[in-house]
Order: structure tokens, then sequence, then C-alpha cells
């Protein structure tokens, strides 16, 4: 098949493209830098150049389309990069290229606890939003919700493996016994290659990996991935949320967010997994992930 892919210069989307190249697809990238596209031409990806901003660059990615994988998300705004643009405003329009282009099936990337209530994070509530656009498509679709994800690139992950490396000790936030699910970027990005493929496996996924592990154990497998065990420190909550909300003013460049901050706290466990029961992988643990990289 033809398989056009939003986001495949990132974390996730570079596996997902790996993933559809070693099963035999061909794969068009949409991409708005031609250097971090560069990488993905060596490995045979085409590219279309181009954001989600402008609809020229989307017809022409979705044009002879078979599947249409849909990854581009963002954890922090910047400038024009809103949460509601970006998800909710590039979603309707590569929707609507989708859509003119006849592609017949829509694989779409939102995350473990979107929601649309108000006490939600703008991530989540735009998440949702952008889910329902899907669902309301008309389009064949499987939209994902992965927990953390796990792998070499993980921004989040690297950081704190080059905390355990350099401090003395590692601040853990509040009790830390809120749960995740860290899934492996490999486990994911094989899903979405069998979605794309399967056209009868229409819903929403949770994906996560094999074991709940509390934000503690979650810090503790990081130590002894990296052979360097730290005492962890635990921070109250309130003086956490208190620096967030100071870094929040730096955008990109702050360490944790606001947001980040609740949704650590509200947890990413996945009670629904589908990463065995649909798709038959049986998924890498955190461990084991780790160790592959660090
Ligand atoms: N990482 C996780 O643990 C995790 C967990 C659950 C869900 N997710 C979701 O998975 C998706 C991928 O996450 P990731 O970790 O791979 O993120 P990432 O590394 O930051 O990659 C984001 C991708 O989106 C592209 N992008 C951003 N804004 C764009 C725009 N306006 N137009 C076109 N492309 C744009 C980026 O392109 P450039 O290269 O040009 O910047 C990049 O390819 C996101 O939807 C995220 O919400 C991630």
């Amino acid at each position: 098949m033809l398989v056009a892919l939003t986001g495949g210069t990132g974390f996730v989307g570079r596996h997902v493209a790996a993933s559809l190249v070693a099963r035999g697809h061909n794969v068009r990238v949409l991409a708005r830098d031609p250097a971090r596209a560069r990488l993905l031409s060596d490995q045979n990806v085409d590219v279309v150049a181009g954001g989600l901003a402008d609809r020229a660059p989307l017809d022409r990615l979705a044009r002879g389309a078979d599947v249409l994988i849909h990854l581009v998300g963002i954890i922090v705004e910047q400038g024009a990069q809103t949460f509601t643009a970006v998800h909710v405003g590039g979603t309707q329009a590569l929707l609507s290229a989708a859509r003119e282009a006849g592609v017949r099936r829509f694989v779409h990337m939102s995350a473990v606890g979107a929601r649309d209530d108000p006490g939600a994070t703008r991530y989540h509530r735009t998440k949702q939003q952008a889910e329902q656009l899907v669902r309301d498509s008309g389009l064949s679709h499987a939209i994902f919700r992965p927990s953390i994800i796990n792998g070499p690139e993980s921004v989040p992950i690297r950081l704190l493996a080059r905390l355990h490396r350099w401090s003395p000790v590692v601040p853990v936030f509040g009790d830390g016994r809120f749960p995740t699910q860290p899934v492996w970027v490999d486990d994911v990005a094989l899903a979405f290659a069998l979605a794309a493929e399967r056209p009868d496996t229409v819903g929403v996924f949770e994906l996560g990996g094999p074991q709940v592990l509390t934000y503690e154990e979650f810090l503790l497998t990081i130590g002894r991935a990296t052979g360097h065990s730290r005492p962890l420190v635990h921070v109250p909550l309130g003086l956490v949320r208190a620096a967030a909300g100071i870094f929040d003013v730096l955008g990109s460049a702050a360490p944790v967010t606001s947001d980040q901050v609740q949704m650590l706290v509200e947890g990413s466990a996945t009670p629904a997994n589908a990463i065995e029961n649909v798709f038959g992988i049986r998924p890498v643990t955190f461990e084991e992930g780790l160790k592959r990289f660090l």
C-alpha cells in the first residue's frame, strides 16, 4: 500500500515509518524541516515538504494514498502552534484532504486520558476533540491512545536517565504513587502498521506495556537501567506545581509544565490495553526496552 504519514520526523513517527517500510509498504511523509526529512529519504521514504497549517502540502500528501496515519501532536504551545490549532485544526484539515483524495482509511494518534471535561488539560481536551472529528469523518478509522512511550528518542526518559547519571539524588513528585504503563515504541509502531493493514479494526485502542508501574517504580527502573541507582527524594506536590507554574513561561524550553505535572499525577495506566488482545503483540517490558538503549 501507499501509506502517508504526518509526524514522521518525530520520535514515534520515525519508528512508524521504519515499521511500514519493513513490512513492504511505500511510505510518504509530511515534513516541515528538510534537514530532519533527509534521514527519512535515506530509508526510501518519499517526503512532501510542508506543515499542517497549509492545505496544498496536505493534498499532495493524501493524493493516491491508501491509508493516512496522523501522528502530529504537541505537548507545549508555542506561538501559532496552539493545542487547538495543531490538534483540532490540523486534524480537520487533514481529514478534509483525505476525503477529497479518496483515502480509504485513517489511523489517528491520540493519548491515554483524552477527554473533554473542564478539569482536563488542554492537551487532553484537544486530543478528545480531534478524536471526535475522526469518528465523525465517515472514514474507516482506528484511534490509538498510548500511555507513556519508551524509546531511544524519548525526551523525558533521556532527561531522567541523565539525572540519574549526574545528580546525587532524584526528585519524585508527591508520593510518587500515580500509575504509568510505559509501552515500547516499536510495539506502538507495529500496532499502527497492523491497524493500517486491517480495515476491519475500527474504534479506539489503548496501548500500554505489560506492567503498571507507580511513578516511583518508573524512576527506580530507569536508575537500574543506567547503572546509577540514586536515592529518591519526595518533593511535595504543591512545591512541584508552583515550580511548574513558573516554568510554564519558558514554553518548549520548560523542564516540566503545569499540564505535564497534572497528567503525570492523573496517571496513564491503560486498563483496556489492546496491544496483545487486539494486535497480538507481546509487549516489551519497560526495563527490557531501557536496556536496549541506555
Ligand atoms: N511520546 C509519548 O510518550 C506519547 C504518548 C502518548 C501519545 N503521544 C502522541 O504521539 C504523537 C507523536 O509524539 P512524539 O513523542 O513522536 O512527538 P515529537 O517527537 O515531538 O514529534 C512530533 C511530530 O509532529 C510534527 N509536527 C508538529 N507540529 C506540526 C505542524 N504544525 N505541522 C506538521 N508537523 C508538525 C513534528 O515535526 P517537526 O520535525 O517538523 O518538528 C514531529 O514530526 C503526538 O501526537 C503525541 O501527542 C506521544
